[in-house]
């Protein structure tokens, strides 16, 4: 039987504990789930793609059937090369609907073999977003309850180089 392949992906700059929990349902779901840190036109990341896809990889070392990845063009066209049957995306308030709704319709048009399956964030970490935690590490505010300890550090170590002056 073919493997049932999906592919997560996002800026994941820098991944939380709400990614690796739809993560971890995906893996559920699907044989193998590969996490990639995409390009997104309406952002400007503070880590860069290498940065991102070396921090993921640690952080997910443990678990099986995931794999890390780059990618810098469409997704679907990356959808393709894997042979994905899905993506997955995680959804956390009605304001994520509209843009995610869009994307997956846009994508749909592409590529319709590939469908998007939308998982609801864990309640307790639906109000984490990635630059929510940056803001919140910025003004000193303890970020540990919602992302890896390796985040941590590596947020640390951007202060020290300073680039959240
Ligand atoms: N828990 C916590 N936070 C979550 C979350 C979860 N389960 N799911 C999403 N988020 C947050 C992220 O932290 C992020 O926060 P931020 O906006 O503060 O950075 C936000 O929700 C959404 O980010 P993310 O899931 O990383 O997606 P994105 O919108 O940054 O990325 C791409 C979108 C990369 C998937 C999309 O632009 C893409 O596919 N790019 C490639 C080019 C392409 O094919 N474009 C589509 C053509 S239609």
């Amino acid at each position: 039987m073919n493997k049932r392949i999906a592919i997560y992906p996002g800026s994941f700059d820098p991944i939380t504990n709400g990614h690796l929990d739809i993560l971890d349902r995906a893996l559920g779901i699907f044989d193998e789930v590969v996490l990639v840190v995409a390009g997104s036109a309406r952002k400007s990341p503070l880590f860069s793609p290498q940065e991102r896809v070396e921090l993921i990889r640690e952080v997910v070392k443990d678990r099986k059937n995931v794999r890390v990845d780059q990618w810098s063009g469409l997704i679907m066209s990356y959808a393709k090369d894997q042979g994905a049957r899905a993506v997955v995306r995680g959804l956390r308030a009605a304001s994520d609907f509209e843009y995610e709704f869009m994307m997956a319709t846009m994508n749909k048009e592409i590529r319709p073999e590939v469908e998007t399956v939308f998982m609801m964030t864990a309640q307790n970490l639906y109000f984490v977003s990635s630059s929510m935690i940056k803001e919140l590490f910025l003004y000193g505010g303890d970020i540990s309850p919602y992302v890896p300890e390796l985040v941590v550090e590596r947020l640390e170590l951007k202060r020290k180089k300073g680039a959240f002056q």
